[in-house]
């Protein structure tokens, strides 16, 4: 049973500025994919998996766009997933799973999915990991099913420039946060554990993410494009760019 949290919608907001300021073409994303689900869906209700969708960040953009989507979220932070249930109540269904195991499908309610979408979130597994579990979501989605992955994905025909941009977008961000325009990471978690209702949950997730945040492991696109193409989907290419970051986009 989730808790109450009477300001879900702060946490919402306060959890995109946060992201936003490191990704500031976050929203771009989004549309991308959800106008790719909108390419490759039936006339039935589109069926969804929000894969570490934290908050529910792609699951209340896609309810937003197609209100009679049976979404389902999966995602292992409790704090995380407690604002996520808190927003979207009974529009969802929510799962808590680690990715990092071969049998973390098991706990969904589907198969046959339409489209498995994530962003921000698979560049926390390792590559022997993440390699595994491209062929496992094929599986997930029906014939002719969508998959989409926005994350940090530099292009590899533009090393120096990619190193620049970072620089200059880590010189940005960094005299936001100094000037408390927005939250950092470590701020945002600091102030969730503030929180009543949150830090419990915050001090749960310590326990489950001791570091804080996994190693970041963040291949080029190209590496992205050949796991796909190996894990057997039929179509597979670049959806979005944006400076360092991509969506990658596959045809079951
Ligand atoms: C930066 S957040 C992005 C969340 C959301 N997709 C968004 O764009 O706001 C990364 C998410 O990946 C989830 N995650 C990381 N490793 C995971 C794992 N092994 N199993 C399940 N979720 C995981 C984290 O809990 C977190 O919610």
């Amino acid at each position: 049973m989730s808790p109450y949290i009477s300001n879900v919608a702060a946490w919402q907001e306060s959890w995109d500025r946060q992201q936003e300021a490191y990704l500031p073409d976050r929203e771009h994303r989004f549309a991308a994919m959800l106008d790719a689900v909108d390419a490759v869906r039936g006339d039935t209700p589109p069926r969804l998996l929000d894969l570490a969708g934290g908050t529910g960040t792609i699951s209340l953009r896609a309810l937003h766009r197609f209100p009679d989507a049976e979404v389902t979220l999966v995602d292992l932070d409790p704090a995380l997933l407690a604002l996520a249930a808190a927003s979207l109540g009974d529009r969802a269904t929510i799962v808590t799973a680690d990715l990092s195991r071969p049998d973390w499908a098991e706990a969904l309610p589907h198969r046959g999915y339409d489209a498995v979408l994530t962003a921000t979130a698979l560049h926390w597994l390792p590559a022997d990991r993440l390699s595994a579990l491209y062929p496992e979501l094929r599986d997930l989605l029906r014939p002719g099913g969508l998959f989409v992955n926005a994350d940090h994905m530099p292009d590899d025909g533009l090393p120096e420039l990619t190193k620049r941009l970072l620089a200059r977008a880590e010189e940005h961000r960094s005299a936001r946060h100094a000037a408390g325009a927005v939250l950092s990471w470590s701020q945002w978690w600091h102030q969730a554990e503030q929180d009543p209702t949150l830090a419990p949950l915050v001090r749960q997730r310590h326990a489950i993410y001791p570091t804080g945040h996994s190693p970041e492991w963040t291949p080029p696109v190209s590496w992205h494009l050949t796991a796909l193409r190996d894990a057997g989907f039929t179509e597979v290419g670049t959806l979005w760019r944006g400076a360092a970051d991509a969506a990658v986009a596959a045809l079951r």
